[in-house]
């Protein structure tokens, strides 16, 4: 039988080699890296089952077939629970054990694949990935390292392109759930009408197209993190079912009738002020204090200067790298000038698009100016009113952000700044006090969420 095997199997194209018994087939298997063993049951001195034993003890140990007898499910059974990654019953066709054997190693190749990407992705979103020599930025990094730990929910807020989303892989990636799925749904992309679906899934029949059951994100994030992107966008309804999620910590699939249990620990993000949603009532508040229990605010790149080269030469070695053959670039210092005189209302997505243009535009490794968008050799002063469009701010955050600059471009001479801002002394200094109770509020505010953070779960 054994000669048999070894013939048929060889000629099936796999490399095989014979052990007469389960002593010498554990002692080759330790010497050699095996990704299959075909095993009998019984054998004299030690027997299919010690063998299982014997190897499932190995690191990354093969998958061990057994052939068992005609009818002692039982056997096969408990070849299973002992780590047997299948059984053959005898009789058996030799097409049969090939099946077998295809089928082992099929899912063997594909389970070391699906390592080696989970510790590329590790590496990608771990820590060191994240650009940050500002100040601002050394803060979300290390508020990160203490967060990513905790289950607490997250919000996270920025501008577009500030890398939220890189955030949220980070705390996913640097937390005890970094090998559990992390899924990421921008609710600004999924029609209205599909977003509970798409959350929670929905049961086959619950509407006209829903021909098969379907798990859901919240579901299939299960012991992981789900991103919420656009939080802000979600309307008021959905609002509702995912506070009632979060509460409970259970979902329903449409048209299901049970309510299933999931761990999931939720970060979302939004460039949209939802305090001002919360005032017009847009945005539920029971959801919002629910999302930000701890809140991660990425500064513009145009506040963080210092971030400005260091991102860029992280980007061009990226994409140097790429190239084929692979191009060391470099920045011309009047590039390295335009970009750090540019005020970016892109952030740092819009900083990788001008330098994969440049790539793609210089000659040799070194980018120029010349190499630069129009936008960005055009030293015009930053466009002030197109920034607030894009940050979204209300008409009160304009006027605090100018009457803040004012005065610090007085020097804190309040006499002088309300005369170039024509108000009255008075009026100014009640703003003043205005902007400073707000700001203790909000301290007071991520302080109370802070120390509440990790019992929330
Ligand atoms: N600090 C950073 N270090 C390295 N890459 C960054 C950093 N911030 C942003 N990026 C990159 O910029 C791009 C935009 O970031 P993303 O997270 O998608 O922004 P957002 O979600 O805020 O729009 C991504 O390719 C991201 O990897
Ligand atoms: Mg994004």
């Amino acid at each position: 039988m054994r000669d048999l095997l070894t013939e048929e199997l060889g000629d099936a194209g796999f490399q095989v080699q014979a052990a007469a018994n389960a002593a010498a087939g554990l002692e080759l298997a330790r010497a050699e890296r095996f990704d299959l063993i075909i095993t009998d049951l019984r054998m004299p001195e030690m027997d299919g089952f010690d063998l299982i034993r014997g190897v499932m003890a190995m690191p990354s140990a093969p998958h061990v077939v057994m052939i068992t007898a005609f009818g002692s499910i039982e056997t096969a059974i408990r070849a299973v629970k002992l780590g047997a990654y299948d059984y053959i019953t005898k009789p058996f066709e030799i097409d049969e054990l090939l099946l077998v054997a295809d089928k082992a190693l099929g899912e063997r190749a594909l389970r070391s694949k699906v390592a080696r990407l989970q510790r590329e992705v590790e590496e990608r979103y771990g820590l060191g990935n994240l650009i940050a020599k500002s100040q601002a930025m050394r803060d979300v990094v290390s508020l990160v390292q203490r967060i990513a730990g905790s289950t607490a929910s997250v919000l996270i807020t920025g501008e577009s392109g500030t890398g939220k989303e890189l955030v949220a892989r980070a705390i996913h990636y640097n937390s005890a759930r970094a090998s559990a799925p992390f899924v990421a749904v921008n609710l600004a992309a999924v029609p209205e009408s599909l977003i509970e679906s798409e959350l929670f899934g929905h049961k086959k029949g619950a509407f006209t197209d829903a021909r098969a059951d379907k798990p859901g994100l919240f579901i299939e994030a299960d012991n992981g993190t789900i991103f919420l992107d656009e939080i802000g966008e979600l309307a008021l309804p959905l609002q509702s079912k995912l506070l009632r999620v979060l509460q409970e910590h259970e979902v329903r699939p449409l048209g299901a009738t049970k309510d299933q249990r999931v761990d999931v620990r939720v970060v979302s993000a939004t460039n949209r002020n939802l305090e001002s949603m919360l005032a017009d009532g847009s945005f539920r508040e029971d959801l919002y204090y629910r999302l930000n229990v701890i809140q991660v605010d990425l500064p513009p790149l145009r506040s963080r200067p210092e971030d400005i080269v260091p991102l860029a030469e992280h980007v061009l070695a990226q994409l140097g790298g790429r190239q084929t053959p692979p191009r060391k670039m470099r920045l011309s210092s009047e590039a390295q000038q335009l970009l750090l005189a540019y005020n970016w209302p892109g952030n740092v997505r819009e900083l990788m698009n001008v330098l994969e243009r440049g790539v793609a535009l210089c000659q040799g490794e070194l980018i120029a100016d010349d190499d630069l968008p129009p936008q960005v050799r055009e030293k015009r002063p930053a466009d002030f009113l197109g920034t607030a469009v894009a940050r979204r701010m209300t008409l009160a955050d304009l006027e605090r952000e100018f009457i803040e600059a004012v005065l610090a471009d007085e020097a804190g001479n309040k006499t002088r700044a309300a005369q170039r801002l024509g108000l009255d002394r008075k009026t100014l200094y009640r703003k003043l006090d205005e902007y400073a109770k707000d700001r203790e509020g909000a301290a007071q505010t991520a302080a109370r969420a802070a120390s509440q953070g990790d019992e929330d779960s």
